[in-house]
């Protein structure tokens, strides 16, 4: 069945490739954005409303009681190191933004909502892998908002007007080449384009942030997700919602921990040359090792990601080279 759903941030990175996986399975979507790091380009297509979710009366004269089967919550700032220097910009934005979407939701009757968390809600653990279980401690402001959007979301549940998917991604990486989506941010951050943005060739230093760390090679661990795999979950976790309501918090990763420097080789086997690099001082804030735990993913959307690193990495890289040639343009 088609159903129409709203994607605010569905010109992001993630969100774009939500958007793929909706219009392959033949639903109408709506993106909201207002393309402060969103490209336009990703939502060729499809209806656009620009808008800022901070501006309630601009969201209300353009969604107010316009009709939608769900809406997948995307829109949000999301570098850790930015929401240190501008921690009002993310709460307005984060959590206002978000109780002004909510808002308008439950006065348009739009009942069902795929949220886009993070591991960031865990802060430091020390656990091998984490369980959706384990206590919150958020480290940084970003994590601080995106759990205080959980809250905003989990109290509107109790109210009885929406249902909710809290989806807490770990690494998110990868592309759709074949689709010309990826990640395109500026200032770039993330460790796979970093590196594979050097191998392009672009004038840039690529540190490895530490090797002093309690691993087996003293470099950080995490579970990289591919994106597609990413976006298959939240599918599901539409569908879940329409069939059963709730509310659920849900981890979404691949498992598996990979070091820095294992993520480094993987690149230079793909891109078939070595790439310079420098070992830096350990970044503030990055623990050693987030692993997760997405049993329960598994068991409630009947998801796990399928996607190897290998495969990560191969479409990271066809990605750069195209957005590569788009840059140069
Ligand atoms: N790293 C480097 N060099 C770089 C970039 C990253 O060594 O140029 C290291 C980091 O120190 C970290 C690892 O590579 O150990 C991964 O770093 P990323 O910046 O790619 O990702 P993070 O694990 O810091 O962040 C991700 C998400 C955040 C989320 C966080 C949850 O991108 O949105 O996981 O902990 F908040």
């Amino acid at each position: 069945m088609s159903l129409h759903y709203l994607v605010t941030g569905g010109a992001g990175y993630i969100g774009s490739h939500l958007v793929l996986a909706l219009v392959e399975a033949e639903h109408r979507v709506t993106v909201l954005d207002d393309f402060s790091t969103g490209h336009r380009w990703a939502t060729d297509g499809h209806e656009v409303i620009e808008v800022d979710i901070r501006d309630l009366a601009a969201l209300r004269s353009a969604l107010l009681h316009r009709h939608f089967d769900g809406v997948f919550h995307f829109a949000a700032k999301s570098l850790v190191g930015e929401s240190a220097q501008k921690p009002l910009l993310y709460y307005q934005n984060n959590v206002s933004g978000t109780a002004n979407l909510l808002e308008v939701a439950l006065e348009s009757g739009w009942g069902h909502c795929v949220f886009s968390s993070t591991a960031a809600v865990y802060g430091s653990p020390q656990a091998r892998v984490i369980a959706e279980e384990h206590p919150v401690n958020p480290v940084n402001v970003y994590g601080e908002t995106k759990l205080a959007m959980e809250q905003m979301l989990s109290a509107v549940h109790k109210q009885g007007a929406m249902q909710a998917v809290c989806l807490r991604y770990f690494n998110a990486a990868g592309a759709a080449p074949d689709a010309h989506r990826g990640e395109w941010h500026e200032p770039e951050t993330h460790l796979i384009p970093n590196i594979l943005r050097k191998a392009a060739g672009e004038d840039r230093a690529l540190t490895i942030f530490g090797d002093d760390y309690d691993t087996p090679d003293g470099t950080c661990i995490r579970d990289y997700i591919h994106v597609l795999d990413l976006a298959q979950a939240h599918l599901k976790a539409m569908t879940m919602l329409h069939r059963e309501g709730g509310f659920h918090t849900l981890n979404l990763g691949s498992e598996a921990g990979y070091s820095v420097r294992e993520i480094l080789e993987a690149c230079e086997t793909t891109v078939g040359r070595p790439i310079t690099h420098e070992i830096g001082p350990r970044r503030r804030g990055d623990p050693a090792r987030l692993v997760a735990d997405a049993s329960r993913a598994g068991q409630i959307l009947d998801w796990r990601a399928t996607r190897s690193l290998g495969e990560i990495i191969e479409s990271a890289w066809l990605w750069e080279q195209e957005r590569q040639n788009l840059q140069a343009r």
